[in-house]
């Protein structure tokens, strides 16, 4: 049988890691999938940087023919940012293929676009690697825990953050020693504004909170605050009254005991918990969603939430899954049909 031919757009951390994997994997992945893959180019802008291990006859900066071909079957999109990452997956999915994405500014900003044209096309749009790295909490929320009624979704979704909070925390040391602590690691971006002022962490509650609550909650909806103001003096603060400080993404139903209409509440913030609670065991450049519905009870996932092997795992996931799905004819689920609750507008809880 023909392979399925996969293109990938954009080549950094996670891209490199991904094409890396699809060739030296390629048995493998075959076996689960029961079809070979077949990578036919890999979108990069400079083509000249070394790429080791990465087969240079890939490698093309007409990214627009690559999503036009009617012959791709599965397209990665690892660019990042709204454009031209959103025209290019809206044109991949017309053009047939099924979509794996890492791109959570855009699907925070703008999935329903997304959503209506993978349904339009009857093809798949998965994105696991979006929220938290290699942690399954897409799938989860989306698949395993639909029949469930979520109340509550609360996570530390930035591992910059949760890395310079916590060595504030055991080290007693401020704020701007600690970030350049986490710039010279590698964490945090040389640019680390994303991280430090919450935008990260917003995109990332927002597809959190639209799945969990079959919503459509966008980064603009999301009250945002981020850690700058944090002090050395509020963490010995916290810590004297048995909490530690951690930047949390809050989602939850704004009346979850009344059977009645209910809005989406989303918020970004720095917030003390008691050192007793599940989140305040994670610690370092971790992440941690605890999930919180009315059968299942309490459920934490955690684990790695950056980097490019861990996320390349959550990316090689949906490939295998929507490779899968193509193989049978079938698309995973469709995001298009959702009941629409109501957003409170931002900051009222
Ligand atoms: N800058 C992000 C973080 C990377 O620190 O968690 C993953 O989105």
């Amino acid at each position: 049988a023909a392979p399925l031919r996969v293109a990938v757009l954009g080549c950094g951390n996670v891209g490199t890691e991904v094409v890396k994997l699809i060739t030296e994997r390629g048995d493998d992945l075959a076996m689960r999938i029961g079809r070979r893959l077949e990578l036919i180019g890999v979108a990069v802008r400079r083509p000249s940087l070394p790429r080791p291990g990465i087969d240079a006859a890939l490698l093309t900066t007409d990214v627009d023919s690559l999503v036009r071909r009617d012959d791709v079957d599965l397209v990665i999109e690892l660019i990042g940012g709204i454009e031209p990452a959103r025209s290019l997956i809206i044109t991949a999915l017309e053009h047939g293929a099924s979509v794996v994405t890492a791109n959570k500014a855009l699907l925070a900003e703008d999935g329903t676009t997304l959503y209506a044209a993978a349904e339009k096309a009857g093809v798949d749009l998965y994105f696991e690697a979006a929220v938290a790295g290699a942690i399954p909490i897409i799938r989860p929320l989306r698949e395993s825990l639909v029949g469930d009624e979520i109340t509550s979704v609360m996570g530390i979704v930035n591992g910059t953050t949760n890395f310079i909070l916590d060595k504030m925390d055991s080290e007693g040391s401020s704020f701007a020693e600690t970030l350049e602590e986490a710039q010279a690691l590698g964490y945090a971006e040389a640019d680390p504004t994303a991280d430090i002022e919450g935008f990260d962490a917003a995109a990332k509650a927002a597809i959190l909170s639209s799945l969990a609550f079959h919503s459509r909650v966008s980064s603009a909806d999301v009250y945002r605050e981020g850690i700058t103001e944090v002090t050395a003096g509020d963490i010995a603060s916290a810590r004297e009254m048995g909490c530690v400080v951690k930047l949390l993404a809050i989602c939850a139903l704004t009346d979850p005991d009344d059977a009645g209409e209910r809005a989406v509440s989303v918020r970004v913030h720095p917030a003390m918990i008691p050192r007793s609670h599940p989140l305040a065991t994670v610690g370092g450049p971790y992440n941690a969603v605890f999930v919180e519905s009315r059968s299942a009870g309490r459920l934490m996932f955690t684990g790695p939430g950056a980097g490019g092997q861990p996320t390349a795992s959550a990316v090689l996931g949906d490939l295998v899954t929507v490779a899968r799905n193509r193989l049978r004819g079938a698309a995973g689920p469709g995001e298009s049909s959702y009941a629409q609750r109501a957003v409170s507008p931002i900051g009222e809880v």
